[in-house]
């Protein structure tokens, strides 16, 4: 019935991707399968809000039309995950799609395992979860959850992130010969508190070009965080840091490599509206577009909407030099529905922000959804 009600609403998005109903936060297990993408998410079947989490899960041939899928994975009463199954990745270990997550129990997360033999459908649990019985020791650890894993030469690694008590954020290495028994290498680098936060939330590390990229997101900032440098195979030096998107609700993106060798990245935009408002409208959390990651000049990370969304593009509408008056509205009439694809170039001249209203009624009247960027004038966009 509710799935039924939310076809109806006007204001679910359908450009970009979304659950059927309820709450989603984080993409998990992001892989290209058989030709066909699956995108996994954090769920909550039940209600519009954060609750014991399952995984959704949707597949694509082409990464704009969605199929959903039945829940992939849920609690088990009684075992490591029987208050949620927390974020993870996938990865494909010899034919295997093989899922590593964190389980939580009582308010604590530890490496979980599950393999599927029916093209990623339903999913083992492995008996012998977690697969890490504790966190190291050795370090004063805010939080030890999510994972990235990948494989060199004949070895499994696996970061999980963390954060180190009045240190910061930091990333923890583990190595395995079988993805289920894990040996203890070290944190990769140190964050520094001030500058990235006290934890990072879902660590994706991975090579792009002639560099290293690890993407963390930040707790208490609120923020998906890029860092790029060197990265030895045990410790990641970075060179350069910044913001993964400048809109403000980005969080917990992932990233994969595709057939193409492209690296796409996912993430979730969490709701800017109220709690109450997502409670009645019974649905919460949508994903970004799929982007395609590269390095930019000045140890940049650039990020391009992928070039298959040009294949949903229909009437256009072209706007060539128009000048912006300070602090004036200007209408551009484009009366195309309500899904749009907006291609912008912004020559800021000495102004610091600029505003863009989307489904904006002609007087004015309607609640308006307005998007400011705010660009130091330096920025490469
Ligand atoms: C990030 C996060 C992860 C965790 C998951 C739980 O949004 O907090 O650290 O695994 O969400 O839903």
């Amino acid at each position: 019935m509710l799935r039924e009600r939310l076809q109806a609403d006007p204001h679910r998005p359908g450009y970009h991707f979304l659950p059927p109903a309820n709450w989603m936060s984080d993409p998990n297990g992001l892989i290209q399968w058989r030709g066909e993408y699956h995108l996994f998410y954090q769920y909550n079947p039940e209600e519009p809000i954060w609750g014991p989490i399952s995984w959704g899960h949707a597949v694509s041939r082409d990464l704009l039309h969605w199929q959903d899928l039945p829940v992939a994975l849920s609690p088990t009463p009684d075992s490591p995950d029987s208050d949620g199954c927390w974020s993870g990745v996938i990865v494909d270990a010899a034919g295997i799609p093989t899922m590593i997550y964190s389980g939580n129990r009582n308010d604590r997360q530890l490496p979980c395992l599950a393999i599927s033999t029916d093209d990623l459908l339903t999913w083992h649990k492995n008996p012998h979860n977690p697969l890490i019985s504790a966190s190291p020791v050795d370090l004063d650890l805010l939080t030890f959850r999510d994972h990235c894993v990948w494989r060199d030469g004949d070895d499994w690694y696996q970061l999980i992130g963390g954060g180190i008590r009045f240190r910061g954020g930091t990333a923890l290495l583990y190595r395995s010969a079988d993805l289920r028994q894990w040996e203890y290498l070290g944190p990769i680098c140190d964050g520094r508190s001030a500058e990235t936060g006290e934890i990072w939330e879902c660590p994706d590390l991975f090579a792009l070009g002639d560099q290293h990229v690890l993407i963390v997101s930040s707790i208490p900032l609120r923020r998906a965080i890029y860092l790029i440098g060197s990265f030895d195979g045990r410790t990641f030096t970075p060179h350069t840091d910044g913001d993964v998107d400048a809109g403000g609700h980005l969080y917990a993106p992932l990233s994969f490599r595709d057939d193409q060798g492209r690296r796409i990245m996912i993430g979730w935009l969490w709701e800017g509206r109220t709690l109450n408002a997502q409670i009645v409208a019974g649905w919460a959390g949508i994903m970004s577009l799929p982007r395609t990651l590269r390095l930019g000049s000045k140890g940049r990370l650039l990020a391009e909407p992928i070039a298959e969304l040009e294949q949903l593009r229909r009437r256009h509408r072209q706007y060539c030099a128009i000048e912006l008056p300070s602090d004036a509205l200007i209408n551009l009439e484009a009366k195309a529905g309500n899904m749009i694809e907006v291609d912008l170039t912004i020559d800021l001249g000495k102004a610091t922000q600029v505003a863009l209203a989307v489904c904006r009624a002609p007087d004015g009247s309607e609640p308006v959804s307005y998007t400011h960027l705010t660009l130091p004038t330096n920025r490469e966009v």
